[in-house]
């Protein structure tokens, strides 16, 4: 038989394509199948499968039951989410992913009374519903080469058995529940993909792994693994992708990983690792292109090795504790840096903001020095200079700095720059807002005194002004607020809170001063915002994480669009949040899972989907705090809804107002965009809420009279916690 292949040469084209069309295509060839493929002892085993499990209701956008198209009188090869072998018919692919398929597996679940289903290569169960434990009878499917059981609700033990499954090459268990060791997998040879991460595996690294030859990608983050990483890990010797952040690991960061000449990122964030750091014999040329190793209790200098991972883009060495000096030159030679986190590195050195800016860090778009002692003193050649690099966002928080860095002039790509908490004196010079892409400003913290001069002049050269967020709190600004704030037309947020402002408001913000004067009163002595009912609509702004003194927040029913932004975890005094019956979609920020007194949530009525956090908070809500949500799914909510059918689809009312309003936007932003503990001072974005507030008002009262529609506009609610 051999021998006749080796003669193919001489075989005809057209018979060789036969062959390989009856092999392999015989279906996409033949259209209509001439017969029927599907073995009857798989199909009765497939739909018993269909009917062990229910379908959500509703379901995901865009996801499709897959089940539905499987029926006793059509052929099973032909059914969604079913692969056969053309030649024997046999089922060898079961892919379910996306199915909203829900319901517990038991010990006799009959997926897994697998003599019907044992030549299956393929089994995808990943993004449904699915609960219960994995029975052991998995390690029977001897044929499989890709298990993902990724996404689920799956809890207790990952089965021992699967480390039986020896052809697998791709494994993928994470997101689900589950507990205790991972199991010895050291057999599973031709492994190129193993993911266990947000699980809630613990031990220590599981040795066996290392073991797998083949492996190129694993990530065991979010879980609550301990003890120290092995030292051996150059046994892995094709890593490409290793991540483990966010959970407990202890010791040393292993120097042989970066001996491994595949390795392209590392992310070890958020564990315990500590000892001094040590890259060892660094593979050349290195491929590393990401490295992350912040938030770990690293002690001692950064090795000027580091300088050798040229291939680096995004370094994260945030609240490295280096207690001594640092050799800013070292990250010279990283040229394709696009993301660079030095903050918190607890150095003696100051860093020389005008050597950083004329380097050639040339793809550098986001820099993060905060917390440490940078310079960013004028020298006479700089206000000519031109910088060799642009970039986007530089935060310099808490950096020591005493004059206004002269030198971000020619940043005209900068788009986020925080510079607060500064020793900052004198005046916001007058050229920062003529930086054409600049967005949000966060100048608070500091002692400036005014605002430039020639702010006060206008400035001719804004024509597009973009600015939209200004904070300027905690500093001496004294006398009037600059009329040039009127000509910043893009601007949601203005924060000038705890200062010394007096006299008049601007023209442009119209003669509503005594009202002003009342709004600043109430909201010193209210903790509470209640925007609910209402016609809101656009994102809720991230600058609500300002508010770090809410109690409460109330935006139901309105028309709010977009995700809830994770800011909203810095409201660590937050005790109630709804923000039921919108059109918010993305997740629930993780963040929320950390707010301890918040004890009421409602979320329903929404397009939210992903995993509920975890927490407490989370699993003593009502059920129907996240009612009519279709794609949200984890463990919280399980608990939050055991015994609770999924609620039957409910039809919305359609907005009762299309019209994108940018004002209406703009006073939502503006009025939350302002902590309440507003001591002396005006708060110009309570005044521009509250006229865009009685325009809306006027809108709604004319378009009432024009097509007598009842249309709920309540005033600004002020609730006392
Ligand atoms: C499918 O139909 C066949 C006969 O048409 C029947 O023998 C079999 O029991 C049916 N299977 C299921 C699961 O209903
Ligand atoms: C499977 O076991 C559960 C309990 O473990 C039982 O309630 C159920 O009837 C069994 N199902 C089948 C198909 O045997
Ligand atoms: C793995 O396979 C071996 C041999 O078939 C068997 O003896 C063993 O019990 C299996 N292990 C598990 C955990 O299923
Ligand atoms: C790696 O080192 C551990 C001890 O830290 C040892 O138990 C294991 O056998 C080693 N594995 C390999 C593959 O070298
Ligand atoms: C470093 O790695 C290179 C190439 O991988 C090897 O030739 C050299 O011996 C190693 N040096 C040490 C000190 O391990
Ligand atoms: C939020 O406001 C709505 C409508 O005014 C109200 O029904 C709901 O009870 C409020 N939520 C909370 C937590 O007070
Ligand atoms: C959940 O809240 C609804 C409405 O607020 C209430 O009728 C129901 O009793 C609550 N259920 C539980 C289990 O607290
Ligand atoms: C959450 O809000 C919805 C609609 O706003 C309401 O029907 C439900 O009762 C609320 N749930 C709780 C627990 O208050």
């Amino acid at each position: 038989m051999k021998g006749s292949w080796n003669s193919t040469s001489i075989i005809p084209l057209t018979f060789y394509s036969l062959i390989f069309l009856f092999t392999f295509n015989f279906r996409d060839v033949f259209g209509v199948p001439t017969k029927h493929l599907c073995r009857p002892e798989q199909r009765d085993a497939l739909l018993e499968l269909k009917k062990e499990f229910e379908i959500k209701k509703p379901c995901f956008d865009g996801l499709l039951p897959k089940t539905e198209s499987w029926a006793n009188n059509s052929d099973c090869c032909y059914w969604d989410g079913i692969t056969c072998n053309a030649k024997s018919g046999e089922v060898i692919e079961l892919d379910l992913t996306r199915s909203c398929l829900q319901g517990q597996f038991h010990s006799n679940t009959s997926l897994f009374r697998v003599q019907n289903l044992r030549f299956l290569t393929t089994l995808d169960l990943s993004y449904n519903y699915f609960s219960g434990q994995i029975p052991s009878s998995i390690g029977n499917f001897s044929h499989l080469t890709t298990l993902d059981l990724s996404k689920n609700y799956f809890s207790g033990f990952i089965p021992s058995s699967i480390g039986n499954l020896s052809h697998l090459t791709f494994l993928d268990l994470s997101g689900n529940e589950f507990i205790g060791e991972m199991p010895f997998f050291g057999s599973l040879n031709q492994l190129t993909n193993l993911y266990v991460d947000s699980n809630e595996l613990s031990g220590i690294f599981p040795l066996s792994l290392l073991n797998l030859k083949n492996l190129s990608d694993l990530s065991l983050s979010r879980n609550q693994f301990t003890g120290t990483l092995p030292s051996n890990m150059s046994s892995l010797s094709n890593l490409e992708y290793f991540e483990a952040w966010g959970n407990g690991f202890t010791g040393a960061l292993p120097s042989s990983l970066f001996s491994i000449p595949s390795l392209t990122s590392i992310n070890l964030r958020n564990n315990q690792l500590n000892g001094t750091l040590e890259f060892g014999n660094i593979s050349s040329p290195s491929t590393l292109t990401v490295l992350d190793i912040s938030n770990n209790n690293f002690i001692g200098p950064i090795p000027n090795s580091i300088s050798k991972f040229i291939n680096l883009q995004d370094l994260d060495l945030s609240h490295l504790n280096t207690q001594g000096p640092v050799d800013f030159s070292i990250f010279m030679n990283l040229k394709l840096l696009y993301l660079l986190n030095l903050s918190h590195l607890n150095t003696t050195t100051t860093i020389d903001l005008n050597a950083l800016f004329s380097s050639h860090l040339n793809s550098i778009y986001s820099m993060d020095l905060s917390g440490n002692h940078v310079s960013a003193t004028t020298k006479s050649s700089v206000a000519d200079h031109h910088p060799t690099q642009l970039i986007s966002q530089l935060f310099l928080s808490g950096c020591g700095i005493t004059e206004f860095p002269e030198l971000l002039r020619s940043q005209h790509k900068l788009a986020n720059l925080d510079i607060s908490n500064n020793k900052i004196k004198g005046q916001v010079p007058g050229w920062l807002w003529t930086l054409p892409k600049l967005i949000f400003v966060d100048l608070s913290s500091n002692t400036f005194s005014g605002f430039e001069r020639s702010m006060e002049l206008g400035l001719p050269s804004i024509t597009r002004p973009s600015m939209q967020y200004l904070v300027g709190s905690k500093n001496n600004f004294t006398g009037k607020i600059p009329s040039i704030i009127c000509a910043l037309r893009s601007l949601i947020t203005l924060d000038l809170s705890d200062n010394n402002l007096s006299g008049s408001i601007p023209h442009c913000m119209g003669n509503l001063k005594s009202l002003e004067m009342e709004l600043v009163r109430i909201l010193k002595i209210y903790t509470a915002l209640d925007f609910s009912e209402n016609k809101f609509e656009g994102e809720i702004p991230r600058s609500i994480g300002l508010l770090k003194e809410l109690h409460v927040l109330n935006l139901s029913s309105n028309a709010f669009t977009g995700h809830i932004p994770s800011s909203m975890g810095n409201l660590r005094e937050l005790e109630s949040l709804d923000v039921s019956q919108n059109k918010l979609s993305g997740e629930i920020p993780q963040e929320l899972g950390n707010l301890s007194f918040l004890a009421y949530m409602n979320f329903s009525h929404n397009q939210l989907g992903g995993l509920v956090p975890g927490g407490t908070q989370f699993r003593r809500q009502n059920c129907s705090s996240f009612k009519d949500n279709p794609g949200l799914y984890g463990s919280s909510l399980e608990e939050a809804c055991v015994d609770i059918h999924a609620p039957a689809p409910q039809q919305h009312e359609p907005p009762e107002s299309e019209e994108e309003d940018r004002e209406v936007f703009s006073w939502i932003a503006a009025a939350i965009g302002f902590g309440p503990g507003i001591a002396f001072g005006l708060t110009i974005g309570y005044i521009l809420a509250f006229r865009t507030y009685l325009k809306n008002l006027e809108e709604e009262n004319q378009s009432n009279q024009k097509n007598s529609k009842k249309v709920n506009l309540q005033p600004l609610h002020m609730k006392k916690v």
